[in-house]
């Protein structure tokens, strides 16, 4: 793995920003996988993307341009950083809504060598002027520069070397499908498993010499959202309650209560997903409701709700999207410890289908 200078460092941890603090930046560099052997989870990705870079590797050329999508705290920068360590070549990093301009981007593109791979981080954020000329690059390795303005403007070839890019986003469907049909590979990261966080938080321990039991880490790792970056999180929250109130070792009882005590519910759901339920069942009864009014409700961003509570909430069967607007399950009315109305999505046998999108 190459390693990345404190600038760059400094770039991904603005590019990660909205979900990991300043203080986590360093954390989550340490404890980041550093090869694809190293990556706990994910099995068919790591398996196809291991074959796309084998072969790549086999042929001595760049591999195909590789897509990855999936919510937050995935490991989708992991993996950028390991596609380009495992192909030996240096990561250049930049982010969607650092490109604002076509020229933003012929800057970057313009200044890759042969075989650099070029992380564009929530590339759905790009400009559409620098996404036509992005889908021109990775296709012919050439963009056209424009010169001057109006009638007078020409448009200058340049040829750039060819370059593996790698996107991420947390959802493929907002990119445009020239711009997707581009990628040759892509690769949607799921949430895991509490048998993997279980093994991310025992591998994290031991990396930051924090001493846990195995019912410690079972117990952080099923509250963890699915989501590795949560269970680090907690992990280093867990371990700060060890140290104060305990004798340092992170037991179920210590990770329960050190939980409790962050407001982390059984589920994993954070404040986000617990007022988004909340709003949908008190104030909307159970809805359906729009996103947008959903969003207003929680004071949240649309994108924050559509993208990083909803895709949690719907694998926990708590929320239904249907086309008339956002439901309520009968769970996540007993979830909130209210009861359900009989009319509540699911809380009748075969009444799944009625709502299916
Ligand atoms: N498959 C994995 N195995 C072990 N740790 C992981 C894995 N995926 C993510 N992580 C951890 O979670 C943190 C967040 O991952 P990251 O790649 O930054 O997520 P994303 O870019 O999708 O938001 C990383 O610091 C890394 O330590
Ligand atoms: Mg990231």
């Amino acid at each position: 793995m190459n390693h990345l200078d404190a600038a760059e460092e400094e770039h991904l941890a603005r590019l990660t920003a909205a979900d990991a603090d300043s203080d986590e930046r360093a954390v989550e560099a340490a404890l980041r996988p550093r090869s694809l052997a190293e990556v706990v989870g994910q099995h068919r990705v790591r398996e196809q993307l291991g074959l796309v870079l084998d072969a790549a590797r086999a042929r001595g050329r760049a591999p195909d341009h590789v897509l990855l999508s999936g919510p937050p705290g995935l490991g989708k920068t992991t993996l950028a950083m390991i596609i380009a360590g495992e192909l030996g070549a240096p990561l250049r990093l930049t982010s969607g809504p650092a490109i604002t301009h076509a020229g933003d981007l012929a800057a970057i593109l313009s200044g890759l060598q042969e075989g650099d791979v070029l992380f564009v981080d929530e590339i759905h954020r790009m400009s559409r002027a620098a996404e036509e000329m992005l889908y021109m690059a990775m296709e012919d390795f050439r963009v056209d520069v424009v010169i001057g303005k109006g009638p007078g403007a020409t448009a200058i070839p340049l040829e750039i070397p060819s370059f593996t890019l790698v996107g991420a986003t947390t959802r493929a469907g907002l990119l445009p499908g020239p711009l997707r049909d581009r990628f040759g590979f892509t690769a949607h990261l799921e949430f895991y498993e509490p048998a993997e966080l279980d093994q991310i938080v025992h591998r994290s321990a031991g990396l930051l010499e924090v001493r846990l039991t195995d019912e410690g880490s079972r117990e952080i790792a099923s509250r963890s959202r699915g989501t590795p970056r949560i269970a680090n999180r907690l992990l280093r929250r867990v371990r700060d309650y060890a140290q104060v109130r305990a004798d340092g070792v992170v037991s179920h009882d210590v990770a329960r209560k050190a939980l409790e005590l962050y407001e982390v519910d059984a589920s994993g759901l954070d404040r986000l997903d617990r007022g988004v339920l909340d709003a949908l069942c008190r104030r909307f009864g159970g809805g359906p409701v729009g996103l947008s009014t959903l969003a207003v409700a929680v004071g949240e961003e649309r994108e924050t709700v559509e993208e990083v509570a909803e895709p949690f909430l719907v694998r926990l069967g708590l929320l239904a999207r249907t086309p008339r607007g956002r439901v309520a399950t009968a769970t996540a009315w007993r979830h909130l410890g209210l009861t359900a109305p009989a009319t509540a999505f699911g809380g009748a046998p075969g009444e799944a289908t009625l709502f299916e999108e």
